[in-house]
């Protein structure tokens, strides 16, 4: 085994006293070797091999029809570009709702065959029995609560989740529940901000927040998202850090030109 002693890898327990000292953690996806490097070497504490990948890399609607294999794929190129962040990777959907043992069987061959560091998965009371059997066997378990992209035949919409008080309370509990089940850490999204200060408040593991207000423990975007890659994805809680898009098209039309213009390639550039 190849062991980097210069940079110390991040690990639960690193994010647990992140938590307990009061210092955010921050985390984004990635799905690639190429992208996943640069977040890396950038410092961030968690990389995400998101099921998200269904939209943003393959290019579907939702993130349903995303398969184990597909995913185990970009988490393995994910991993060995990691040095430092933790890789966790989202169980597709699918791969765990039917039953436990299923769901253990995903998640193990998520660990084996990626080298991932731990996986993350949607829901709370309902995938209780799934997330004690994939924790029984070693493996660490993100909770996923409020805007449950894989659930969004059942919500019709990608609106703000639990602003009536009876979903706000399943919430309450399903953080609790996924808590004292052992899970390392929770993400919350598009829900109220207030309901997300109250839920950080009253549970001890990690809250990290995507359109959930400034008072989660840390917070997670679209890596896409946020460099502007994606045009039409707008919504109010993205802050976007680049516009990737016109960046890239500029770049191909530049060179899309030169070509034409029988300007690339030049003397330098040939052999
Ligand atoms: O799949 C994903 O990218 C996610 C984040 C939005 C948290 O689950």
């Amino acid at each position: 085994m190849s062991v980097n002693k210069e940079i110390k890898r991040v690990t639960t327990h690193i994010l647990q006293e992140m938590k307990n000292r009061g210092e955010k953690i921050a985390m984004l996806t990635a799905y690639d070797y190429s992208m996943a490097a640069i977040v890396d070497a950038a410092g961030m504490d968690i990389i995400l091999v998101g099921d998200s990948a269904s939209n943003v890399m393959a290019g579907h609607e939702t993130t349903l029809p995303i398969t184990l294999d597909q995913m185990i794929y970009h988490a393995s190129s994910v991993v060995r570009a990691a040095k430092r962040a933790l890789v966790i990777v989202d169980l597709p959907f699918g791969s765990y709702q039917g039953n436990s043992k299923e769901a253990l069987n995903s998640a193990i061959r998520i660990m084996k065959e990626s080298g991932a560091h731990g996986v993350k998965m949607e829901g709370g009371v309902e995938i209780a029995e799934s997330v004690t059997r994939i924790l029984t066997a070693g493996i660490p378990v993100m909770g996923h609560l409020g805007l449950t992209p894989q659930s969004i035949y059942k919500f019709g919409t990608y609106t703000v989740r639990a602003k009536e008080e009876v979903e706000a309370q399943k919430l309450r509990d399903d953080a609790l529940k996924l808590q004292e089940l052992g899970c390392f850490g929770i993400v919350l999204e598009k829900i109220p901000a207030q309901l997300a200060k109250e839920v950080t408040e009253s549970v001890h593991i990690p809250i990290i927040g995507i359109g959930a207000g400034r008072h989660c423990d840390g917070q997670v975007l679209v890596l896409h998202d946020m460099l502007g890659i994606n045009k039409e994805f707008k919504p109010r809680f993205l802050r976007q850090y680049a516009n990737l898009y016109n960046v890239m098209n500029d770049a191909i039309k530049n060179y899309i030109t030169d070509v034409k213009a029988k300007d690339f390639p030049n003397e330098k550039e040939q052999y």
